[in-house]
């Protein structure tokens, strides 16, 4: 492509290095469809005549169903996808192959069709991330009922019902789709036309080319258009980020279907068994779902730091973008349907989660807080009376509601009979219903508003 200006080839070892096809073969399509957005607006602008532009679109067309056939060819002497095509048109279509890189260079051609991916990556990902949002939410309305015991420092703290955990990481996913969103809606301008660096002095027109490929509108700095990639890092930050929730959520599901805890039974789809041990059943996909999102988090560092001090414009370190994106939206759609599976098909042992609540004190608050409203005592000291109330317990082996009132009012003599209505888990679950609350009514209520957001009804 260049060889005018050289008096020798590359070195083993250049071609080497310099070579991308082996994965930016993966742009084959965006690449295509940028490349005829281009000719198009060369024709209509009058920079290439009517024959030549036919010749290449149909050459294009033609090497496309060449590629969906029979894969792209990987030839390192042609470096990346963008040689590769035109290679190929020249072969099909002799010198009028030629006049499609008018007005173009690989630095605006590689950032068009980057972009373009990522912004099919992000629409799947979404996608994804929906379905698993609805299988939250059915399984979040079959137990808006079921109690099980909610924690901090991992130790039980108060019961909670197992529909308001699971809605805990529909919100979390609703997050990480509006950020989706929002890295889509900045990805969304054409850097076509913005050619090499500068600009170029032909009259082309990228209103066009960006409107014949779904961008809102050209970018506004040509410098700024091949240099940036920002798109690729903001998506990767998204990813991370619902990785890392995804692998929280897997971590629960583990420590759950353990079998001290019992909480839940994982489907056989989505485990494996032991080549030794003939009774083990290992949550290994939730495990792979926890171990891809550090791969995830390194693929968003690794583009961070590609990019951190190079100068303005292109660089060819900037050719390296491309694998930690790959990487990371195959990671992630792995994970994100392998969480949907486990959310649909476990079952979760409700006897066993109600028995956990009731063990561990988890009503202790709800002490507390009797003491404030029927007795009216301060928090603090209902806080300290209730500690001592937990400590008799204790001493005696037994639950909170389990006490004799003849001992609740030896430690403090306001409390009386009607406290141990308070004091079941299923009262305690009942009284939290403060908007965005525990209670059944609550849950019940998100639900509803989800369902509604996802167009479920
Ligand atoms: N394969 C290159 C990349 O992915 C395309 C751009 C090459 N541009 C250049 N000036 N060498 O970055």
């Amino acid at each position: 492509m260049w060889g005018g200006r050289f008096a020798e080839g590359p070195s083993a070892i250049m071609r080497e290095i310099n070579a991308s096809i082996p994965f930016d073969k993966a742009l084959w399509r965006q690449d295509i469809a940028a490349s005829q957005a281009h000719i198009a607006m060369l024709e209509a602008q009058g920079i290439v005549g009517a024959d030549d532009s036919k010749a290449i679109s149909d050459g294009l067309n033609a090497i496309a169903a060449e590629y969906e056939k029979d894969g792209v060819p990987e030839d390192w002497d042609l470096e990346d996808i963008h040689m590769t095509t035109e290679a190929r048109l020249s072969d099909l279509i002799g010198p009028a192959a030629g006049r499609l890189h008018t007005a173009r260079s690989r630095n605006d051609q590689v950032a068009t069709d980057f972009r373009l991916w990522v912004r099919e990556a992000i629409d799947q990902m979404d996608a994804g991330l929906a379905a698993l949002q609805r299988a939250l939410v059915i399984r979040a309305g079959e137990h808006s009922r079921s109690i099980m015991p909610g924690f901090t420092h991992l130790q039980t703290a108060q019961p909670v019902t197992l529909g308001h955990h699971l809605l805990a990481y529909y919100e979390m996913i609703r997050r990480d789709r509006s950020r989706l969103a929002d890295t889509r809606a900045r990805l969304n301008e054409s850097p076509l036309g913005s050619a090499a660096l500068a600009g170029t002095g032909f009259p082309i027109d990228r209103d066009a080319t960006s409107s014949a490929l779904g961008f809102d509108r050209p970018t506004a700095n040509s410098l700024d258009a091949v240099s940036d990639r920002d798109f690729a890092m903001d998506y990767l930050y998204a990813a991370s980020v619902c990785a890392l929730h995804l692998s929280r959520f897997a971590e629960e599901l583990i420590i759950w279907a353990s079998q001290p805890y019992g909480f839940v039974r994982m489907p056989d789809t989505l485990s494996t068994g032991s080549s030794i041990m003939p009774q083990k059943k290992n949550p290994d996909a939730a495990e792979l779902v926890r171990g891809h999102a550090g791969r995830v988090i390194g693929c968003h560092t690794a583009l961070m730091i590609t990019m951190k001090g190079l100068p303005l414009a292109y660089s060819k370190d900037m050719q390296d973008d491309k694998p930690p994106v790959f990487e990371a939206a195959g990671l992630m759609a792995l994970s994100i349907a392998a969480m949907t599976g486990m959310v649909a098909d476990s079952t979760f042992n409700m006897d066993r989660m109600r028995e956990a609540a009731e063990l561990g004190y988890a009503t202790a608050t709800d002490l507390a807080d009797w003491l404030v409203t029927e007795a009216d005592i301060p928090f603090r000291e209902a806080h300290h009376i209730t500690g001592a109330a937990v400590k008799l317990a204790e001493k005696r082996g037994c639950a909170l509601d389990e006490l004799p009132l003849s001992d609740l009012q030896a430690i403090d003599d306001r409390i009386d009979e009607s406290v141990f209505d308070a004091l079941s888990v299923d009262a305690s679950v009942a009284a939290r219903a403060s908007y965005g609350g525990t209670a059944p009514e609550q849950v019940d209520r998100q639900v509803k508003r989800a369902r509604a957001e996802l167009g479920m009804d």
